[in-house]
């Protein structure tokens, strides 16, 4: 997803370690001069030795390359606590959660109920995505591709409080959702820990909950552990209470249960976002007759549709990647500090703030009525500092804020951009307390800005003076942030000579609140052509209203019906 045209995904600020590019360097080499031209014979059986499986331009097995396999089952058992699960690499978590929906969720289930899924609000947008695009009418297929959680057939979006999931109403919602006859129309919960966009890690008695809890109505957990390294208060410690062995307790522990999925990156602690490269793990107990075991021969076959397998040479350097090991990603989490702190304290002004102790992001809440979109935009376009919207995640009126993307001299000078915005932006300024307009003022405002129209029409002068009228937050007929001006333009290129005529005077409705009825005129392929905002014959009654600021900035400019509620 981007706004203005950047990508919005959090990144890290450092590079892969060195071994990733060594790995990378020898395989190059290696197969640049192959000590060993049989080895091409060899090249789907993945073998590391004899027939050479270090060979990077063919498949390679579609749950992953041998080595880093049996490397990441080593690292998930003594990092994460999950003992012998099947491993499957991915190009990246979020084809990993593809793999999932497409694995899990059924259009017909054993009720012929088209089977449910649970994010909870604020939630990942490309979760929402990924669920959206396998669903029909809203879905990206359908003709309301919006990002609109709650349309999203079989979706259910949960609440949060302080970005924690309510699980109260998850047990209702599992509870009303139970079949007589056993099973339940909810196939699977998502969870991001730590949170994306929250930046809240979740402590592990809440995760210890949601395991219980999934496992008691036997529907499917999804973890996404994407930002493992980056529980920065160590919230999801077993605790000292446990009878677990101080020395064999792992450093983010996963819950080893048959219905838990859980989801890894190389994207964001080992900083190789460009090399998709993630992996999935699913429980192995209980053998074939496993519910782990079933759902990954099922997920084997999406496998092999979408990617066949990630690419050799990604996870070679992913490979090389795990030799750096936990404590060198520490080492570079560690440097995030500096523009956390910055970032928080920029962010501080506003009323609610979340996050900070988890995953790279922090989330503020604007002050009522200003739009995050149209904040996010301005923020961009005036201060150079991009943040993305909280109604991308469902939570309009936040935004969410990144602070891992720059290193730390950077960032704080993003912080101090960031912080200006929001001071200019959401404080009430000076004149906004001060006595709304005049009405001659008024008057006088919406006569310049059919005069500037009209000017513009003609062709004596651009349209820039009528965006010199407008707030940053103007809605210009319809038209919001970014779109307002190629927007504007492109209408009056489309009205040829287009020119505004009051049909009475502008007449005051309320405070800064002005409206007049009018006539235009343009021309189409040199036919005139008159539309009357009132119109007898239709019956039309209609004016155009103008919205203004106590600073006598254009706020909102749009047609209505003359008696229309302000
Ligand atoms: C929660 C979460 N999952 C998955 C991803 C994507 O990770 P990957 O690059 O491994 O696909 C992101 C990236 O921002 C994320 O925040």
């Amino acid at each position: 997803m981007q706004i203005n045209g950047k990508m919005i995904h959090g990144v890290s600020s450092w590079k892969p370690p060195t071994s990733t590019y060594e790995a990378l360097a020898a395989a190059v080499q290696e197969n640049i001069t192959p000590q060993n031209d049989d080895s091409v014979k060899f090249g789907m059986d993945g073998a590391t030795s004899g027939g050479d499986g270090s060979i990077i331009h063919t498949y390679c097995p579609d749950e992953g390359y041998p080595p880093l396999l049996e490397a990441l089952k080593t690292k998930l058992q003594t990092e994460n606590g999950l003992h012998n699960p099947h491993v499957m690499v991915t190009s990246g978590a979020n084809q990993a959660f593809v793999n999932c929906v497409l694995t899990l969720l059924d259009e017909n289930d054993e009720q012929g109920n088209i089977s449910k899924c649970v994010v909870f609000e604020p939630y990942y947008f490309n979760h929402v995505m990924a669920v959206q695009s396998v669903r029909g009418g809203q879905g990206c297929g359908g003709t309301a591709a919006t990002l609109d959680a709650k349309n999203v057939e079989g979706l259910l979006v949960g609440p949060t409080s302080q970005g924690i999931p309510d699980l109260n109403w998850l047990r209702t919602q599992l509870e009303q959702n139970k079949y007589k006859e056993g099973g339940n129309a909810i196939r699977m919960i998502t969870l991001v820990n730590p949170g994306n966009p929250t930046g809240v890690s979740l402590p592990y008695s809440f995760l210890k909950q949601i395991t219980e809890l999934t496992k008691e109505y036997g529907v499917w957990l999804v973890m996404d552990n994407t930002y493992e390294h980056f529980d920065i208060d160590k919230m999801n410690t077993i605790p000292s209470s446990s009878d677990i062995d101080e020395q064999q307790r792992p450093d983010y522990p996963c819950f080893d249960e048959e219905h838990v999925i859980n989801i890894f990156s190389f994207s964001k602690g080992y900083a190789m976002a460009g090399f998709r490269v993630g992996y999935i793990a699913l429980s192995s107990k209980n053998g074939s007759n496993g519910r782990g075991t079933k759902a990954y021969e099922e997920m084997l076959k999406v496998q092999d549709t979408i990617a066949i397998c990630t690419s050799r040479l990604s996870q070679m350097a992913a490979l090389g990647a795990l030799q750096a090991g936990r404590e060198w990603v520490y080492d570079q989490v560690k440097t995030l500090d500096v523009g956390r702190e910055a970032i928080l304290d920029a962010i501080s002004s506003l009323d609610e703030t979340i996050g900070g102790n988890g995953a790279m992001y922090v989330m503020g809440k604007l002050p009522d009525g200003t739009g995050d979109k149209e904040f996010a935009s301005s923020l961009i376009e005036h201060y150079g500092v991009a943040v993305i919207p909280g109604s991308f995640c469902g939570l309009p009126g936040w935004i969410r804020v990144c602070y891992s993307n720059l290193p730390p001299d950077k960032c704080k000078v993003a912080a101090a951009r960031l912080k200006k915005g929001i001071d200019e932006l959401t404080m009430p300024s000076p004149s906004s307390q001060e006595e709304p307009l005049s009405d001659d003022k008024l008057i006088n405002l919406a006569k310049d800005f059919i005069q500037y129209k009209n000017a513009a029409g003609k062709g004596d002068s651009s349209l820039d003076s009528v965006f010199a009228m407008c707030s940053s937050s103007v809605d210009l007929y319809g038209l919001k942030g970014e779109e307002v001006r190629p927007g504007f333009i492109s209408f009056f290129e489309k009205h040829e000579g287009l020119h505004h005529d009051f049909i009475d005077e502008p007449s005051i409705v309320s405070s800064n609140v002005v409206q007049y009825p009018f006539t235009k005129q343009w021309r189409v392929d040199g036919e005139d052509k008159v539309w009357k905002s009132i119109d007898t014959s239709k019956p039309r009654d209609k004016v155009e209203r103008l919205y203004f600021d106590d600073k006598g900035k254009l706020q909102k400019v749009t047609v209505v019906e003359k008696d229309a509620p302000l």
